[in-house]
């Protein structure tokens, strides 16, 4: 419960306060209104992590860095901040194997130690605390947020809400290995006794991003190529028609499991492919019971739904509520069709990489410094709210994480795309960054250019010492992994020194051709250096990026984990979904009550009328 006063002349920080006693504590002189005048405002389940502020904003602590972002930093380019070694070499951290190194950000000792002010204020680490123990962080959804205990160690016990978590994720794990090691045995077959070599996983969004860019990092990993031998895995998420022949063109029904990822069951993009793989079942099969229990299998939360489909509940994977669905590439969502591709023991191997990085965000004991997810999601913020950066890049110089940036992008955006508290009340500072990347040197051939003369774009560059495929052609100067890394150490040092006239004269450019070379640099960007990419280092990947998503959320005091926003679009495609139907098939004119312009759109798609 939060009491607001609504007492007129107080400032927006003195009328808000968390309890009554320090409401009035603030009001100088106190206030003379009696109880009933304080608002009292309940916010949709109680909060795991009271505040003693309304806004983030109103903080001495953002007030500082404000000032400091304006005094201090806007005044200095990243060049001359890079001429002090001794900064350069505070402002890097390591853990298990993962080097961060972040002195190219617009960042001094100082702005970091005001940064670590601001995240004791916004009690950073009791929610980290409180996410951890399984509190209802997911306030708006009362649910706890728990996608870390889908990969503790099956030793580790968690109750929440009266069960025991770690016991109920090792149940369905144990479950996905049986079933996939049949499958992988040949023991689970299609029903023309044909071994089921390929997998069509069906699902979309937190569905099919994250197994997406996990199967696309381990393909080429030599042990999981190997283990993968003769398989091959495919995904069907987007509702065009066109995805399901693409997905099915090439391979023969005899020889196909379908898996329909949903956690809700209800997704109508992610039902109707189902339906849509079913009737191929059916038409290349026939439509015999067993056609779809021997040949379709499905992760979700809805059993009844999945059962009422046709798929043999023996076969259904569960997922609880508090996995989120872009947080669910560890549960059976990305277990099943993983497992299935490249073996248990290699997808196990991604989840003690993840357990690992959850570690290092966990020990709240530590010095902040320490703590990966928590120096990157600090270095959001402060990039997005104080040096008012709109966007953040991803460039993995590693072509396996190809779908890298798609996976952060839904895992970011969907989670951080706020604009209220967690009370309700409206923020008045930016937050949530519009993500997006390409691999290196890709993305160099292509937006790069705007990067480095256009928009300041925050970036973060992730390189690997060894690469999945060692290639050295003789007479080359270097190894073709070292030619993508001598593009991963010189990008940054690009993009932070940029290029000044007078290096531009001194290599005798003509004068009217300088204005067009200058580059301006002082844009910020942060190096993480891994040993190598493999199932272990994927998992660290993957959850530093959850927990860098939360930090900031945590610190914003917005709800990272609900997605309320994405409803309308779906409420209103029900409406025009029934428009066409009865224009379709009962000639029905398109209703007013579209507006204008929808009408026409819709009228001339129904009239199949191009030009
Ligand atoms: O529309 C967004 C969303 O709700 C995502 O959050 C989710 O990952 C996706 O749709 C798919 O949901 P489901 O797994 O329930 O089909």
């Amino acid at each position: 419960w939060a009491f607001h006063c609504t007492h007129p002349t107080l400032s927006r920080a003195q009328r808000s306060s968390s309890v009554r006693s320090t409401c009035r504590r603030l009001h100088r002189p106190p206030c003379p209104r009696p109880f009933s005048s304080l608002r009292m405002i309940a916010p949709p389940h109680s909060l795991p992590v009271s505040l003693d502020y309304r806004l983030v904003s109103e903080t001495k602590e953002w007030q500082a860095l404000m000032r400091h972002a304006t005094e201090h930093i806007q005044r200095v380019h990243l060049r001359e901040l890079m001429r002090d070694e001794r900064r350069v070499q505070a402002l890097r951290t390591e853990y298990d194997g993962v080097y961060l190194d972040f002195s190219r950000q617009r960042v001094t000792e100082e702005t970091m130690r005001l940064l670590y002010a601001l995240a004791e204020r916004a009690r950073l680490r009791d929610k980290i605390d409180a996410l951890r123990a399984g509190k209802h962080v997911n306030s708006s959804e009362n649910r706890a947020v728990l996608h870390t205990a889908l990969r503790a160690a099956r030793s580790d016990s968690l109750v929440v809400d009266g069960h025991d978590v770690v016991r109920e994720v090792w149940r369905v794990l144990d479950h996905v290995r049986d079933f996939s090691e049949r499958v992988r045995r040949g023991e689970h077959r299609g029903v023309t006794g044909k071994p089921l070599k390929n997998v069509i996983a069906v699902g979309i969004g937190g569905s099919y991003l994250g197994p997406d860019f996990a199967h696309e990092a381990l393909r080429t990993d030599p042990v999981a190529n190997e283990t993968a031998r003769g398989r091959h895995l495919y995904f069907l998420s987007n509702v065009d028609p066109v995805d399901a022949k693409r997905c099915t063109q090439d391979i023969s029904a005899e020889e196909t499991l379908v898996v329909v990822v949903s956690k809700s069951f209800t997704t109508s993009e992610t039902l109707l492919n189902a339906r849509t793989m079913r009737e191929w079942l059916w038409r290349e099969l026939g439509t015999a019971p067993e056609v779809v229990r021997q040949h379709m299998v499905a992760c979700s939360s809805n059993p009844d739904m999945v059962a009422s489909f046709g798929i043999d509940p023996q076969n259904a994977f569960e997922l609880w509520d508090w996995v989120g669905g872009r947080y669910s590439v560890c549960s059976a969502v990305g277990a099943l069709p993983l497992s299935i591709q490249y073996g248990f023991e290699v997808f196990e191997s991604f989840l003690e990489g993840a357990r690992s990085m959850d570690a290092n965000f966990y020990d709240t004991s530590r010095p902040l410094l320490e703590n990966l997810p928590v120096v990157m999601g600090l270095l959001g913020v402060w990039n997005m709210s104080f040096l008012g950066y709109p966007a953040r890049a991803v460039h993995p110089y590693a072509e396996a994480l190809l779908k890298f940036p798609a996976h952060i992008q839904q895992v970011d955006m969907e989670s951080n795309g706020k604009h209220v508290t967690l009370r309700g009340d409206v923020v008045d500072y930016a937050v949530g960054e519009i993500d997006f990347g390409e691999p290196g040197t890709n993305g160099q051939h292509s937006f790069f250019q705007l990067l480095h003369m256009g928009q300041v774009v925050p970036c973060d560059f992730i390189g690997f010492i060894e690469s999945q495929n060692p290639l050295c052609l003789e007479g080359e100067p270097v190894s073709n992994a070292d030619e993508l890394m001598a593009n991963y150490f010189a990008q940054p040092d690009a993009l932070a020194y940029g290029k000044t006239a007078e290096e531009c004269r001194a290599e005798g450019r003509p004068e009217e051709l300088i204005p067009h070379l200058v580059t301006t640099g002082n844009r910020p960007s942060l190096s993480l250096l891994l040993p190598r990419l493999n199932p272990y280092t994927t998992g660290q990947l993957l959850a530093l990026y959850e927990h860098r998503t939360a930090v900031q959320g945590f610190i914003w005091d917005i709800n990272s984990f609900d997605q309320w926003g994405v409803e309308l679009g779906k409420t209103l495609a029900k409406r025009v979904r029934q428009q066409l139907n009865q224009s379709r098939y009962f000639g029905e004119a398109v209703s007013d009550h579209f507006n204008a312009s929808t009408r026409e759109l819709l009228e001339r798609y129904l009239r199949g009328q191009v030009g």
